[in-house]
């Protein structure tokens, strides 16, 4: 399917092309309406350490080419496309790379939470890093029985945390599997976020659950450039506008690449109604 003449047909809404080009367009024209990106170079899971190598160098020149065009975009990895599943030692070195890239041009890498078989990797390799060099955000999926504790410990050493819901299909032996829990749970760690963390990214497209993290930062007295909203590119346009127009930050996740098959995968998972969208797309 990567590789079929449709896909860019398929994709095009959730994912900005298959090239580092197309990529930082897209990024500017956001950068134009007053929205700040994070760039996602579609992979994860690679086979081979060569790979992994080659998705840091591919990192490497983004991190470049956006600080060259002055851009305000931040990179955000996954750390089985810098070679987990391989090697934690390689993959730690990988990211140990491109953050030393991020602090030299005064960017900061994010680091995505794949499923919960990763969490504790991730969230240990994202932690050497971030008390290395200060310029990681780490992420936290609400749906997880463990986020409480691991925000209090990345609160306590000062990382910066986006929380989100969490993608992935989670036993119910790890994960709150109702939604409503999901959403209890979210507005209870978006709450400590908002309490005691660093630089909070509230990432969802949940228009209840953004109210009320608008209504709590006032309450508390924070400060529009005290915390950012994150959503993903080509969901919810309207939402986007209206963070925007309220003047808080909003920074768009925002993927390119070939190896879109899981992500795009992943989005219509958490809509069922995307799967029309598509078929309509096919059949026009
Ligand atoms: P919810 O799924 O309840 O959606 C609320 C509303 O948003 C829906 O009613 C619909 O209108 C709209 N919406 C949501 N998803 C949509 C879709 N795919 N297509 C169309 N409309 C949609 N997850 C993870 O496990 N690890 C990670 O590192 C990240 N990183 C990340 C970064 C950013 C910036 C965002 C916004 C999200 C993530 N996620 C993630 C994904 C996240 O865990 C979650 O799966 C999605 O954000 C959907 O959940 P919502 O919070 O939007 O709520």
């Amino acid at each position: 399917m990567e590789t079929s003449p449709l896909a860019k047909r398929l994709t095009g809404r959730f994912v900005a092309g298959e090239t580092l080009d197309e990529e930082l367009a897209v990024c500017r024209q956001l950068a134009n309406e007053n929205i700040l990106s994070t760039l996602d170079h579609l992979g994860e899971n690679v086979t081979s350490l060569e790979e992994a190598a080659a998705s840091r160098d591919a990192y490497l020149e983004a991190l470049e080419r956006i600080h060259a065009a002055g851009l305000p975009c931040t990179v955000s990895i996954k750390l089985t496309q810098f070679g987990l599943d391989l090697s934690e030692q390689a993959c730690l070195e990988n990211v140990r790379r491109l953050a030393d890239k991020a602090r030299a041009t005064g960017n900061r890498v994010e680091v995505d939470m794949e499923s919960s078989a990763y969490t504790d990797r991730t969230l240990s390799v994202a932690t050497r890093v971030a008390e290395e060099c200060g310029c990681i955000r780490t992420v936290i999926q609400a749906y997880l029985y463990r986020s409480a504790a691991d925000i209090g410990h990345l609160n306590e050493r000062r990382i910066p945390v986006r929380l989100c819901k969490g993608a992935y299909d989670e036993p119910s032996s790890v994960a709150f599997a109702n939604s409503t829990d999901v959403r209890t749970n979210y507005r209870k760690l978006m709450k400590v976020l908002l309490d005691r963390g660093t630089y909070p990214a509230i990432a969802t497209h949940d228009e209840l659950l953004l109210m009320e993290a608008l209504d709590y930062a006032r309450t508390r007295g924070l400060g529009p450039d005290q915390l950012e909203f994150q959503m993903l590119y080509g969901i919810n346009r309207e939402l986007q506008k209206r963070i925007v127009g309220l003047g808080y930050r909003l920074r768009l996740y925002v993927p390119y690449g070939t190896a879109w098959y899981p992500y795009f995968m992943r989005r219509l998972g958490e809509r069922p109604a995307n799967v029309l969208f598509v078929l309509r797309n096919l059949f026009r």
